[in-house]
């Protein structure tokens, strides 16, 4: 199915570069308003209790993050690409949050990371898979619906593709355009990511994107792992090698909104502020005006009937056992023995019998599973002490008010 006809009617049109917003940089940032366009927001920042209570509890710096610059939100949690269904509690806690702040332009990422509650909070890229791009087309349009808008939806850096699948990832992201009305979040250093720890040539890549659908790009640094791989930590100035790339991406998309992501070493904040001062000068050689049109972020509100499909439809049920047989090799130590022991009966736990996603499953590079299982290990245990400690807290906080009121504890 083709998409259909998008009529672009865009209001308030965010244009030029910025930064990922994060409370810690807000009072730096301000002393350097006039040099970033756009701030980009995240949704769980604010749809989060605890979040938003430790960092910004009256949503004072929001409010004036939202004064001084043209903002737009960002998504991390919706793991679009999972087959069970939409997280209601995120999907009406970011509606509220876009309409309560005015927010039009929203974005997420095309993959999985959750199953089930359980998080692996990195993302895994959906198999390249005609039967995930119609998982992801159902989803897509599940969320435009709640949301009452189109969104983008952005290329992550992943540790490895799902064995023998039947396309690639270029192939992947234009079917996914062809199928939806979404635009593309083209994130550079992801591109870049890829291309040099799965060894293919990035440029090839870029010709075979379809990059009229490329609304908006992100800019990040990493490092280097000894074996080479590069590590998308947000951490570091842009690597050298994603700045040909980002021109060649300006060239040739009509993208209008450059958000360059750091989450951690902000100091000195200069070294983060010439990152966006290096992309804001090769964004306005190549966009010296705002063009006419209404520019490649799409508003159209009228719904678009697709037929709604659920996660147990049987044509899913190979995906969504995959994914879910593939979670339990990274997230459960007993199912990870059973499977050591027995693969092909371990799998049948997870209905998983199709020889070819079985294959698929089965011939994942063991190294970078184990690096997915301890790092989940990792934040399982950091998990659960964050969980103890809350729960102390929170007795601690009933001991007081029992003791206030005279009575023993
Ligand atoms: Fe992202
Ligand atoms: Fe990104």
């Amino acid at each position: 199915m083709k998409a259909p006809i998008i009529q672009p009617a865009n209001p308030a049109r965010p244009y030029g570069v910025g930064l990922a917003y994060r409370y810690s940089f807000h009072d730096e940032a301000v002393k350097y308003e006039d040099e970033i366009d756009i701030m980009e927001i995240s949704t769980e920042d604010y749809i989060i209790r605890e979040r938003r209570i430790n960092s910004d509890p009256n949503e004072a710096l929001l409010r004036d993050a939202l004064d001084r610059w043209s903002c737009v939100a960002h998504g991390i949690s919706l793991s679009i690409g999972s087959v069970q269904d939409l997280n209601e509690h995120y999907m009406s806690g970011s509606k509220r949050f876009l309409e309560e702040y005015g927010i039009d332009v929203f974005s997420e990422h095309l993959a999985f990371h959750e199953i089930d509650g359980k998080d692996l909070t990195m993302f895994l890229c959906m198999p390249f898979e005609e039967i995930a791009v119609q998982w992801v087309k159902q989803n897509y349009y599940a969320v435009r619906r709640q949301l009452g808008r189109p969104f983008a939806l952005e290329n992550v850096t992943y540790f490895f593709p799902a064995p023998h699948s039947s396309l690639d990832e270029a192939d992947f992201l234009r079917r996914v355009t062809e199928e939806t009305d979404c635009t593309l979040l083209l994130d550079i250093t992801n591109v870049f990511n890829n291309a040099n720890n799965h060894n293919y040539d990035p440029y090839e890549f870029l010709d075979r994107l379809p990059l009229e659908r490329v609304s908006q790009m992100h800019l990040a640094g990493g490092f280097q792992q000894p074996d080479g791989k590069w590590e998308d930590s947000h951490s570091h100035p842009v690597m050298d090698g994603v700045w040909p790339l980002y021109e060649e991406v300006l060239k040739r998309s009509p993208a209008e909104i450059v958000i360059v992501e750091r989450d951690s070493r902000f100091n000195p904040f200069e070294e983060v502020l010439d990152d966006v001062r290096k992309a804001r000068e090769l964004f306005y050689q190549y966009r010296p005006s705002v063009p006419e049109g209404d520019g490649p972020i799409y508003l159209d509100e009228t719904p678009i009937e697709v037929p709604k499909t659920t996660p147990l439809a049987p044509e899913f049920a190979g995906l969504r056992s995959y994914q879910r047989a593939l979670m339990g090799r990274i997230t459960d130590s007993g199912f990870r023995e059973r499977y050591q022991q027995n693969p092909p009966e371990a799998l049948k736990e997870f209905g998983l019998t199709e020889e070819k996603w079985v294959n698929s499953l089965c011939d994942i590079d063991l190294n970078i599973l184990g690096r997915l299982q301890d790092s989940w290990d990792y934040i399982d245990n950091e998990n659960q002490e964050i969980a103890g400690e809350y729960e102390q807290n929170e007795w601690a906080a009933w001991a007081d008010i029992l003791q206030s009121e005279g009575k023993s504890v």
